[in-house]
């Protein structure tokens, strides 16, 4: 709660303060409809570059545009009032350097009313991460499976097995140096992201990591059954919400065939 009584979002500070605490909750949401229920139990929404594959039917992340996450980062913003917003920074918006990083992440932050960015990479976004916080500008990083370098990664692969586990140790270490106030782990094997999160100062969230990281985060349409492409190993099914909507889109297309909707109750008389 704020002086004045209202609630008031969690901020970047204050996550970096759970390291170690009870596990931070995160999901992504894209529209201001699943923000607000989210809202009610994360302490993280991510407005994820993911919403390219999710909801725009890209095969890849790497068509989103700031554009794209300016509208969708809007519609989050409001339907949001405790969790803290985190909004991704697609690819092509930072890699060029500092100066290109901060006025996209100022752009994001100020058209979107979000509380951080999050960018991909280690070591290589290490100086811009440096520039982008001594700014004011909360970054939360993301290492391991980094989805924007598919290409160089040759897919979507575990990351960090065997003698490869040091690149991504080195590279969370790096970005928690640089002053990142929070590190995704994606697909890496559990005993690397348990000990990357007994080493580095910030919390980790895991997706495809392991239980014991600092917090987990999926990605909503895919904990709902909504987006059914593919699904990845790491991801839980908690709801099937999208046999359930095709069922009631069957239901609904045979009472129009059959007359039976609308029915007597959706329909208007002559008098009020
Ligand atoms: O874009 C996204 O949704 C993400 C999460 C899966 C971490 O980066």
């Amino acid at each position: 709660m704020s002086a004045s009584g209202q609630q008031r979002q969690m901020t970047a500070s204050e996550v970096r303060a759970r390291k170690g605490g009870t596990p931070l909750v995160c999901l992504t949401a894209y529209t201001t409809p699943v923000a607000r229920l989210v809202d009610a139990e994360c302490d993280i929404v991510l407005v994820g570059d993911s919403v390219g594959m999710v909801l725009h039917g890209l095969p890849s992340t790497l068509g989103v545009t700031m554009e794209m996450m300016v509208l969708h980062g809007q519609a989050v913003a409001r339907g949001l009032s405790r969790a803290l917003m985190v909004i991704d920074m697609p690819f092509g918006s930072y890699e060029e350097g500092p100066e290109q990083a901060f006025r996209n992440a100022a752009r994001l932050m100020a058209e979107t009313g979000a509380g951080a960015v999050k960018l991909e990479g280690g070591i290589a976004m290490a100086d811009t991460i440096r520039f982008l916080t001594a700014r004011s500008i909360p970054v939360m990083a993301h290492v391991g499976l980094t989805p924007q370098a598919i290409n160089t990664l040759g897919g979507y692969k575990v990351q960090g097995r065997g003698e490869d586990a040091h690149r991504v140790l080195a590279d969370a270490r790096a970005v928690a140096d640089a002053g990142a106030f929070a590190v995704v782990l994606e697909k890496v094997p559990a005993a690397l992201a348990d000990r990357i999160t007994a080493e580095v100062p910030v919390p980790t969230i895991g997706i495809g990591a392991s239980a014991g990281c600092d917090g987990q985060v999926l990605v909503v349409d895919d904990m709902l059954g909504l987006f059914t492409d593919f699904k990845p190993k790491f991801v839980r099914r908690y709801a099937e919400l999208g046999h359930a909507a095709g069922a009631a889109i069957a239901a609904y297309a045979e009472e129009v065939r059959a007359r039976r909707f609308p029915g007597p109750g959706h329909v208007f008389g002559e008098a009020p």
